[in-house]
């Protein structure tokens, strides 16, 4: 699937080549502990949710979102290139999200959100409530 955006920026399906470009980004991050494997994110590719936005070809942005369930997605992982934030484009990538989770049956979607991004999803109707809570727990180190 393709959508042509107003900013020229294409928000296209990613590819199992995308991988490896994931992995950098978030490995950087350092915030994902779990999904630094590539076979882990292939599977996303594969069986998930998983878009790029692409400026003259050259991506500068991805979501990842798992599919858990026939009716459960839980988003990953959201990025855009700095240089692009605040264009719309975090939008556009989640727009094309969840139209799709809509069309596939899906009818609930969580995440973890960092803090600096609560508002980022707020705009699209995430609440800190929900079917399930998440708890937090600080280990103190020995
Ligand atoms: C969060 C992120 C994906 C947003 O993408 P973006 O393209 O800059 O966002 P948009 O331009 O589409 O902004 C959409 C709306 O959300 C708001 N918004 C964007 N980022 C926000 C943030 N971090 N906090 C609060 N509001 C935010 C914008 O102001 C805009 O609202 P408006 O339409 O009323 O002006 C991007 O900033 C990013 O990649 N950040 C670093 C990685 C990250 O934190 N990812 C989330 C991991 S939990």
């Amino acid at each position: 699937m393709m959508e042509k955006q107003e900013n020229q920026v294409l928000i296209r399906e990613a590819k199992h080549s995308d991988v490896p470009r994931f992995i950098n980004t978030i490995a950087k991050a350092k915030t994902i502990g779990n999904c630094t494997h590539r076979e882990y994110l292939r599977w996303i590719v594969r069986e998930g949710f998983a878009y790029v936005a692409e400026n003259k070809k050259r991506p500068v942005g991805f979501l990842l979102a798992e599919r858990n369930s026939k009716v459960g997605a839980h988003v990953n992982y959201v990025f855009i290139h700095r240089k692009y934030r605040g264009k719309g484009l975090g939008t556009n990538l989640m727009k094309t999200f969840l139209m799709t989770c809509k069309k596939k049956g899906v009818r609930y979607i969580d995440l973890n959100a960092k803090n600096t991004a609560l508002g980022f999803y707020r705009h699209f109707g995430f609440k800190t409530e929900g079917k399930y809570a998440v708890l937090y727990k600080k280990l103190r180190a020995n």
